[in-house]
């Protein structure tokens, strides 16, 4: 009997050893942190494209797309009227727009990227009292090639105002608010954000590097995958045409599609200020479905302040 008891205690002693040197490891040896990483581009134009995230609160004012940046595609310099070839983007933060976590906290940048963004990107002379406008400047230490955010405001002397004037209505992305409504509509429940070091990647894309993530909040992978891995998806469709059918109906596409219809995205009215009769088009979709007509009812085309087009916006300009 004394000895079963020995070996309990011998037992016990052991798992409690066990936990004590896994807590040690937790607590001494923290070894992943984003910030020692540095940014790449990729992780750059997120973190301005997107602006700042906070919370999951539907009552977050940011989280319903307000505050948030506008990323514009330039070919020519707003100042001097220069070409710019190729076009590079910029991204606008009107007065009030919080600042994206990577300009707020540069070590989220990285040690490099966030120095580079302080000493030639002089991000430290914006705040979000005043309108802004950054671009990712290149350059090279030693023979590498290094990427940073560089305050366009104060460098260049570029304008908010002169930048959205620039680009013009047709090359202003609303990139930052697309990535809420990703959030706010679930599309992570089926679709993740990551491809992976698999065989996977044949078919979704290269997976990312980790300093794609730096001052991005949430990363929205996605745990669970019912539907096709959307990192690279514009690269493998591009066509507007099809995304605008695909999320107002998925079976306007795709006939046995589980994907909800996001129709509701739209508004109450499309681009020319005209109402959606959602009822109408449902009945004639109807009709189209069980064989009375032979083409599906037009859809249609959404309001510039839609979330529709911001949702596009996002996934056509971001995941590349
Ligand atoms: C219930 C699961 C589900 C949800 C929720 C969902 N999707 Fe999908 N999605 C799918 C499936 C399945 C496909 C494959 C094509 C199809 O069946 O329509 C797809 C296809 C797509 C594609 C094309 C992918 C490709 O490889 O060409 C895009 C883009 C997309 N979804 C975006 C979204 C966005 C954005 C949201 C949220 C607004 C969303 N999806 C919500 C299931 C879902």
């Amino acid at each position: 009997m004394a000895g079963q008891f020995q070996k309990h205690k011998l037992g016990a002693a052991g798992i409690g050893g066990m936990l004590g040197l896994s807590m040690c490891i937790t607590l001494f040896f923290p070894s992943f942190d984003f910030r020692s990483g540095d940014s790449t581009w990729v992780g750059l134009d997120k973190t301005l494209s997107n602006g700042r995230v906070i919370g999951f609160s539907y009552e977050d004012p940011l989280v319903r797309g307000a505050g948030k940046p506008i990323t514009v595609v330039l070919n020519k310099d707003p100042k001097t009227g220069e070409a710019i070839d190729p076009p590079i983007r910029a991204y606008v933060y009107d007065a009030g727009a919080p600042l994206s976590a990577g300009v707020r906290h540069p070590t989220n940048m990285g040690p490099t990227v966030g120095k580079l963004s302080i000493e030639k990107g002089k991000i430290d002379q914006a705040n979000d009292d005043d309108p802004v406008v950054f671009t990712i400047e290149a350059t090279d230490i030693d023979g590498e090639e290094w990427h940073y955010v560089s305050n366009a405001t104060v460098n260049n002397g570029w304008t908010a105002e002169a930048v959205l004037n620039t680009a013009g209505a047709e090359s202003q992305y609303l990139i930052g608010r697309g990535k809420t409504v990703y959030i706010t509509e679930g599309c992570w429940w089926c679709h993740t954000l990551l491809p992976e070091h698999t065989q996977d990647w044949q078919v979704f894309g290269t997976p990312p590097f980790l300093g794609d993530f730096n001052g991005e909040m949430p990363t929205a992978f996605g745990s669970d995958r019912k539907a096709p891995d959307l990192l690279h998806v514009a690269a493998r469709n591009s066509s507007k045409e099809w995304m605008t059918m695909h999320f107002f109906n998925p079976r306007l596409v795709q006939p046995n599609s589980i994907m909800p219809r996001f129709d509701y995205l739209w508004g109450k009215t499309d681009a020319n200020g005209k109402a959606i009769d959602f009822s109408k088009w449902r009945a004639e979709y109807n009709d189209y479905v069980s064989g009375k007509t032979v083409h599906p009812p037009e859809v249609p085309e959404y309001a510039p302040e839609s979330e529709a087009r911001a949702l596009i916006d996002w996934v056509l300009m971001s995941l590349r």
